[in-house]
């Protein structure tokens, strides 16, 4: 299986939105997902449409799609951008029966890669869920540093939540 990571592309964002909208309850729950706070399919899609309208310095979000052999499996996001100086990332193997095969700590490594490199950024943090045991075991496999656990509302999306935060630091 040969895996690659590029930007997603517009026309592709519906991945996201199909993800999040297709999950039960108890994935969104491990997640940290309010499933009220999901913003509706067509609103989603036009905010979509104005993030993929802005220049990449002036973006709020930033997405990666992860492919194996041309197919969507999952993808990642940065959102937190400071360019120049900083991110907080996300994955995300939307496929249930390709997770835990390794995909995800390769993809990571690779969208790690890209985010340093488009958002010329010095420091990349991850925040799962501090129960979430998939991604926390990934982020360590791919070379994050764990940093702290505390309590935190990480983003639009999500309910008050205990997360560990992890960390890559790189010098230009
Ligand atoms: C998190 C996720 C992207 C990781 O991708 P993956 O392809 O499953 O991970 P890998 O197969 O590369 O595994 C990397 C490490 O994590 C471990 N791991 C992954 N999922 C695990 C799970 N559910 N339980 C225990 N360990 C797990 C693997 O065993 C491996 O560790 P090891 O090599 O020391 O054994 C994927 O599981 C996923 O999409 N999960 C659901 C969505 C999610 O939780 N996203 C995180 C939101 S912050």
């Amino acid at each position: 299986m040969e895996l690659h990571v590029r930007e997603m592309r517009h026309e592709e964002t519906s991945l996201v939105i199909d993800y999040f909208h297709s999950s039960t309850p108890e994935h969104l729950e491990m997640l940290g997902v309010d499933p009220t706070r999901l913003p509706p399919r067509d609103v989603w899609g036009s905010l979509f449409k104005s993030l993929y309208g802005l220049p990449l310095a002036e973006r709020r979000g930033f997405y990666l799609i992860w492919l194996a052999d041309g197919r969507p499996i999952g993808f990642s996001s940065c959102d937190k951008i400071v360019f120049g100086t900083q991110a907080n990332m996300h994955l995300h193997v939307t496929e249930p029966a390709q997770r835990q095969r390794g995909v995800g700590e390769k993809c990571v490594r690779q969208s790690v890669d890209i985010y340093f490199q488009m958002l010329e950024i010095k420091q990349l943090f991850c925040e799962p869920n501090a129960f979430n045991v998939g991604p926390n075991r990934t982020l360590q496999r791919a070379g994050f540093k764990y940093v702290k656990t505390h309590m935190t509302v990480p983003g639009p999306l999500n309910f008050h939540q205990a997360v560990n935060r992890w960390l890559i630091e790189r010098r230009v």
